[in-house]
């Protein structure tokens, strides 16, 4: 009986990538993927965010945000951040949303983030993966010991706080595939200068007021947050409803295109896998 792919790693000397049981303070059983090899290993999949389709504003498939529609009066939206919910499985983790138990049972430190191509099966995820990097500043205990703790803390919803006064900690990273100049050049053109790569940036405004979780991979230093950062509240107003759902106005300008405030297809295409350490 483990929590954690870390506590396997440590008790049992497990060395291989790949799924396991893990239980939790409840009792409860699930499976997850544990990488046990990248930085040294022990590292537990506790959650992904995925676009299921850009042009659904907060329909189906937007977990992370909302499901409801774009509605001022649903400020912190389905509240996946916080809640005891869970959905989706790690094999399907690149093919829709997944949140398993792990993500508020488990105590972390660190946090890990793959971006991996949309369907790619498990066995392929590290190799395929277009971005990999963690941070190693153990911030966890200080906020709250986990993604759930630290979103308690820092809440998800519209017009509770403004850019960029009541911006969560950005966080530096260590790659452990790509670099700052991918990471830039995957997102859109017209925010490069806004942002700063080397970062996991949490809980940030936009000049609108909406509440995003995670910028992933960089800092923002300006507040047209919808086009960097993913998952959050309810609420919208940029071009509403246009910038409502999980990946908000990565596709401003067009589907992938790259151009202006459009993010590339492969990072439009690719999950955001959450691991704790
Ligand atoms: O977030 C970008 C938006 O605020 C401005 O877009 O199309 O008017 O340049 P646009
Ligand atoms: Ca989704
Ligand atoms: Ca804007």
């Amino acid at each position: 009986m483990a929590k954690s792919c870390k506590e396997i790693k440590e008790k049992y000397q497990f060395k291989q990538d790949g799924l396991y049981y893990l239980t939790t303070d409840d009792g409860e059983v699930y499976q997850t993927y544990c990488d046990m090899t990248t930085n040294g290993g022990g590292w537990t999949l506790v959650a992904s965010v995925h676009e299921n389709n850009i042009y659904g504003k907060c329909t189906n498939g937007d977990r992370w945000t909302s499901t409801q529609g774009n509605n001022q009066n649903y400020p912190a939206g389905d509240g996946n951040w916080v809640n005891l919910a869970t959905f989706g499985t790690a094999t399907a983790a690149t093919s829709d949303d997944y949140k398993n138990p792990g993500y508020f049972d488990i105590e972390a430190e660190d946090i890990s983030v793959w971006h991996v191509p949309n369907n790619t099966p498990l066995k392929k995820w590290k190799l395929d993966a277009i971005l990999q990097y963690h941070t190693e500043t153990k911030f966890f205990p200080k906020y709250g010991g986990n993604l759930q703790g630290l979103f308690k803390k820092l809440p998800l919803a519209w017009d509770t706080g403004s850019c960029p006064d009541n911006n969560g900690p950005a966080i530096p990273i260590v790659y452990d595939f790509g670099n700052t100049e991918k990471t830039s050049f995957l997102y859109a053109p017209s925010s490069r200068s806004e942002i700063t790569p080397g970062f996991i940036h949490v809980r940030v405004f936009s000049y609108e007021k909406a509440a995003y979780a995670i910028c992933s991979g960089i800092k923002v230093n300006l507040c047209n947050t919808e086009h960097y950062c993913i998952g959050g509240g309810g609420f919208f107003p940029q071009g509403d409803p246009a910038t409502c759902g999980d990946f908000s106005g990565f596709a401003w300008d067009g589907y992938g295109t790259g151009t202006e405030w459009s993010v590339t297809k492969e990072m439009l295409e690719s999950a955001v896998l959450l691991f704790y350490h």
